[in-house]
């Protein structure tokens, strides 16, 4: 959360800020501010509110220069308003910071300064950090950054500029996104949250590291451990490209995204299924067929929707494979004794790979003595370094805060893992990996045929129960994921009250919440649990609740039992979940469409959520 971005060069400095704080602005949108270095002095411009006030605000006001910082923010300490909005000054407005974390014993270093003598002018905790570079500066930044940083716990990617340096940029991170961009003119560089931002000036980049500082000027970018220590960083080449992250002519970012689908899931298969006889190929796995058999145990390690694809492969990997898998969200992980050994596989999945929680649950996997699988959409990312093992998505840039594509991508790179795990076990047969890595290779057409002929009638179903308040999403088996997914989309963009319920469950508890205000959205495809899914269907129309049911294509009973019927394709049992998490997004997007939500960025979230 927070995005930052810095710029050295001879473009138009404030331009270049504002590009990429659009570009990162899905990180955060409550506040945003630039500070440029105009004539040797730092002037600084911010606003409450979104880019686009910001660049309102800069219309009047816009700082010429060649060095400037910039941040959107979301919110931690401090409601947002202009004030709590970045860059921070120190006392005498010498020195500005954007920061991207949290400092977490800023009260106690707020005091002590305080104390000292300095002014705060904010509810934030990055204000320490200004004050803190002020007090250590004698007249060299690097230095001051360095020594202030040694007083700091907590996370951080801070970028500072200062008026006795004008020509100069130190960034630093512990914990939270950095990179370098390295410029395609001379004497230019930026430093960002992550690789969109920059994606429309350069691709090629360093990718900051945990204790690492960077120093840029004109003459170039010097990378340094916190201690001082050169760093000699490799070039990493950025594959996206930036139309990429362009709404391409719909409304939203949500729903180009819900309908890249097709292609997403057709780029997350690649070139892992290999010939007619289905070869499976998992380049980067890095993890042994003979460490694979001595699994005894598989722990997702994910947030959120992310958690929900893992709960997609539990099932599968359960079945597929007979390993036990537990999936546990990452912040609650991480605070239990949750038992990881040498023996237990973490798959971490994030579509940022740079959620907090799930940074800090695969470090102490890791100290416990686990390996740990990635499966992630951002190339280079923290997850990804942190892992032992890859499996990149290859979604492309995920903008909408609502988790799409990456989600339907996520389930897919999971089931490979699953198919490659029971294969390298002995758990399944040949003839029978292949006829899953079949229906793998039909998941692309098959979201592509859904799309063109469901996606009107999902429409105009949203229209229809509009007006209705509160959800349930009951799914079972394979499908407890899709339930759980439906809910948090129409919660999340929608505003509205959804629950999402193992349908099994709503005779403990539940199913007294349900009347005739309430809509029931279940998944009903054919399968082991069909029937009792059947059962679950009539409890709750005989309670005056409506139902609309995810069925499979033909299944003519099913109109008995429903209000409305929504049609997805036929697939595997333990491949359903791909197709069945797509007609959840259309329904939550038509919904809050609807109700003219801001549906790229839902009040009070973030996409890339960088703080525990
Ligand atoms: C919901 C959503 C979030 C993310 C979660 C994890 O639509 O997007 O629940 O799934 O914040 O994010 P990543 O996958 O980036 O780790």
């Amino acid at each position: 959360m927070c995005g930052i971005m810095g710029y050295i060069g001879k473009r138009d400095t404030v331009e270049v800020l504002l590009e990429g704080l659009r570009r990162l602005e899905y990180r955060g949108y409550d506040s945003a501010g630039v500070a440029v270095l105009v004539d040797g002095k730092v002037e600084v411009v911010k606003t409450k509110g979104k880019i686009s006030d910001l660049a309102d605000v800069l219309k009047d006001r816009k700082p010429e220069g060649r060095v400037g910082i910039a941040h959107t923010r979301w919110a931690t300490h401090g409601p947002p308003s202009t004030k709590n909005a970045h860059p921070h000054a120190d006392c005498k407005g010498h020195i500005a910071v954007v920061h991207n974390g949290i400092i977490e014993n800023y009260l106690e270093l707020r005091e002590q300064l305080h104390a000292e003598g300095h002014r705060f002018r904010s509810e934030t905790d990055t204000e320490t950090l200004a004050h803190l570079f002020e007090k250590y500066y004698q007249g060299d930044l690097e230095k001051a950054v360095r020594r202030g940083l040694k007083d700091v716990e907590g996370s951080y990617a801070v970028v500072a500029v200062c008026d006795g340096d004008p020509g100069t940029m130190v960034a630093a991170r512990q914990h939270s996104p950095l990179i370098v961009g390295l410029g395609e003119r001379p004497g230019e560089s930026f430093v960002a949250s992550d690789p969109s931002a920059i994606l429309s000036f350069t691709r090629r980049a360093y990718l900051i590291d945990n204790g690492e500082m960077v120093v840029v000027t004109a003459d170039g970018v010097k990378v340094k451990t916190l201690a001082g220590k050169p760093v000699k960083k490799s070039v990493f080449h950025i594959e996206w490209d930036p139309g990429m992250a362009e709404r391409g002519g719909h409304k939203h970012f949500m729903i180009k995204e819900i309908f890249e689908q097709p292609h997403a899931l057709r780029e997350t298969i690649g070139e892992r299924i290999v010939g007619r006889e289905m070869k499976l190929h998992l380049a980067e796995l890095n993890l042994t067929d003979a460490y694979l058999r001595r699994v005894k145990k598989i722990v997702v390690i994910a947030c959120g929707t992310a958690s929900y694809a893992g709960m997609a492969g539990q099932y599968a990997i359960e079945k597929v494979c007979g390993v036990p898998v537990i999936v546990d969200v990452a912040s609650e992980l991480q605070h239990r004794e949750c038992v990881f050994d040498k023996n237990t596989l973490g798959i971490a999945i994030s579509q940022s790979g740079e959620t907090a929680d799930t940074l800090l649950a695969m470090h102490m996997a890791h100290r416990r003595g686990a390996k740990l699988l990635a499966i992630t959409n951002v190339i280079g990312s923290s997850v990804a370094r942190a892992a032992d093992g890859l499996l990149y998505i290859h979604a492309g840039p995920e903008i909408g805060v609502a988790s799409t594509k990456a989600y339907t991508s996520q389930i897919l790179a999971t089931l490979l893992f699953c198919v490659h795990l029971a294969l390298a076990r002995g758990a399944i047969k040949p003839a029978a990996a292949r006829r899953l890595l079949r229906g793998m290779k039909k998941l692309p057409g098959q979201a592509e045929e859904f799309l063109k002929k469901e996606a009107g009638h999902i429409k105009r179903l949203a229209k229809k129960y509009k007006n209705v308040m509160r959800y349930l999403y009951l799914g079972r088996g394979a499908h407890y994921c899709t339930a759980m997914e439906g809910a948090l989309k129409i919660k999340e963009i929608a505003y509205l009250d959804a629950e999402g319920y193992a349908a099994g469950e709503m005779k403990h508890g539940p199913l007294a919440l349900v009347t005739d205000e309430v809509a029931v959205l279940s998944t009903a495809v054919e399968g082991p649990h069909y029937r009792k899914s059947i059962g679950n269907l009539q409890e709750i129309r005989a309670r005056g609740g409506k139902v609309v049911a995810l069925a499979n294509e033909g299944d003519e009973e099913i109109r008995k039992y429903a209000d409305d019927v929504i049609r997805v394709p036929k697939a595997d049992e333990v491949l359903s979940p791909v197709l069945a998490g797509i007609p959840m997004q259309l329904y939550a997007y038509y919904v809050a469409d609807l109700w003219d939500r801001e549906i790229d960025q839902p009040r009070n979230l973030a996409k890339s959520v960088t703080v525990e």
